[in-house]
């Protein structure tokens, strides 16, 4: 018997070294004990890696294993080993055999590692404090499984212009607005007050920051200053301290109740009323929103509309001239259009909800007409928090781009549609995604059969996202996430 040590929070990467220093070896799973760091005792100690031994593992395997390996289960490991043991020796397409006991347990592993996740990225709330240079956020937030290094990046694509700690039991993530670095978990402060307060994290904060990394430049690129006064992150700042406040307060009048267990609590509140009052003060608060100037030439905030419960949720790139004035999204010729081929893909509009990347209509006045300008990168960056708090609020199973500037939203970068069109995709906070072309480049093709051809191609894409979702007509106009 050996005993392969591994920290209780090992990545893929860690498992994988210590995997294939067994395999190369041949060390059958029967007889490789997996336990903590340091605590071997007299078993031998599994040999080095056998110079040039070479394996490769599937697609679906690395999947697997990049999922459970965060799963708090004493068994992942051995249960990774074995999989991968036999995968490599007599049965290849074992991950696609859902049946497998192995498989369908390191399957359950996934899943709840990635409602984790998702778990994070939805309730995490920073509180405001101030450091040398300037404010940072804090955050603390408990797992239920190792999931810190895997959830974090999405903050640092999320708030790349906040410098901030989310503190956690199993570890402390920290952004300097340029790079991510992890270090050891902290004690739970009884509520953030104490932790403002606290010289761990003061500490923990000055050895982790290094004040000549912060990215002054990129920050004004982003959101020139001329546009967005002294702070240049005032579109999400507001975001994060109202909410922050909100929670704060809350957090204060009970200090020894956990944020989970505040999560658990929100989530056993009746589904209907609890996301639609939520929903309600979102809109109203992006209904004042003048983040960017885009707010000054526009008629009104056009928000999201549709089932706080749908599965599916749109996302276009601003509202047009009639939206503008409609005050709703998608009501004018391309929101025609768009619900044309969505009833084509038998995916039906009520059920579904539609929203923007960017909420106010950007216009060129043209003598009396109004003409459509598409948002810059910092005007996109700046809005993408509604539409963050709208998904986060909505949590569906599908997030789909109409377009180019939806894609960039939800993915943080730029994005060649054509390229990238009708794909599934995780988008950076692993919802599934898919992106499509936007309606409009379909009115702006001159030529008929063109037109056509493109329509038809959309429409093709709406009917994988019905397929993705459930795969038939009825569970989607079923409309409830239970259903299928
Ligand atoms: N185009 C969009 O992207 N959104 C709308 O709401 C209307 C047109």
């Amino acid at each position: 018997m050996y005993a392969v040590e591994v920290p209780a929070d090992a990545g893929s990467d860690e498992f994988r070294r210590v995997a294939r220093r067994a395999l190369s070896h041949e060390i059958a799973p029967q007889t490789v004990n997996f336990v903590p760091s340091g605590s071997s005792g007299l078993f031998p100690i599994l040999p080095e890696e056998r110079p040039g031994f070479h394996l490769t593992v599937s697609r679906s395997y690395a999947a697997l294993l990049d999922d459970a390996i965060c799963h708090r289960a004493e068994d992942r490991f051995a249960l990774l080993y074995a999989v991968l043991w036999r995968l490599k020796h007599s049965e290849p397409d074992l991950v696609s055999r859902t049946s497998d006991a192995a498989v369908a347990q390191l399957s359950l592993y996934g899943k709840a590692v990635r409602r984790d996740v998702h778990k994070m990225h939805a309730f995490v709330r920073f509180h405001e404090t101030s450091a040398e240079n300037g404010p940072v956020f804090l955050a603390w937030f408990e797992p239920e499984h190792f999931i810190l290094r895997r959830a974090a990046p999405f903050f640092a694509n999320r708030f790349a212009n906040m410098r901030w700690i989310i503190a956690t039991s199993i570890g402390t993530a920290a952004w300097d607005t340029k790079e991510l670095t992890f270090g050891p978990a902290l004690e739970r402060p009884r509520n953030l007050h104490d932790c403002v307060l606290n010289e761990v994290w003061q500490t923990y904060y000055r050895t982790t920051f290094n004040p000549a990394r912060l990215n002054t430049k990129l920050m004004t690129r982003e959101m020139p200053r001329k546009y967005w006064g002294s702070m240049p992150e005032t579109g999400l700042i507001p975001d994060m301290v109202s909410g922050a406040r909100e929670r704060l307060a809350d957090m204060d009048r009970q200090p020894d109740v956990s944020p989970r267990f505040a999560a658990k609590i929100g989530r056993s509140r009746k589904p209907e009323s609890a996301p639609a009052n939520d929903w309600a003060a979102l809109k109203q608060e992006a209904l004042g929103c003048t983040a960017c100037p885009l707010h000054l030439a526009a008629t009104q905030t056009v928000f999201g509309e549709g089932p706080l419960d749908s599965r599916i949720v749109f996302v276009g790139e601003q509202p047009g001239d009639f939206e503008d004035i409609a005050g709703r999204p998608f009501v004018g010729p391309a929101g025609r259009m768009f619900h044309r081929a969505l009833k084509e893909a038998g995916i039906d509009r009520a059920q579904v909800y539609v929203t923007n990347a960017v909420k106010h209509f950007k216009l060129e006045p043209r003598g009396k007409r109004r003409i459509h300008s598409r948002p810059s990168t910092a005007e996109v960056q700046v809005c993408r928090h509604w539409l963050f708090r709208e998904l986060d609020l909505i949590d569906p199973e599908l997030v789909v781009a109409l377009g180019a500037t939806a894609a960039q939203a939800l993915s943080g970068k730029p994005v060649a549609v054509t390229k990238m069109r009708g794909i599934e995709l995780s988008w950076p906070d692993d919802r599934r995604g898919i992106i499509t072309v936007h309606p409009s480049f379909l009115l702006r093709l001159a030529n008929d059969a063109a037109r056509a051809a493109e329509y038809e191609k959309f429409v093709a894409d709406l009917r994988l996202v019905a397929l993705l979702v459930g795969g038939t007509e009825l569970d989607i106009r079923d409309g409830k996430r239970n259903a299928a």
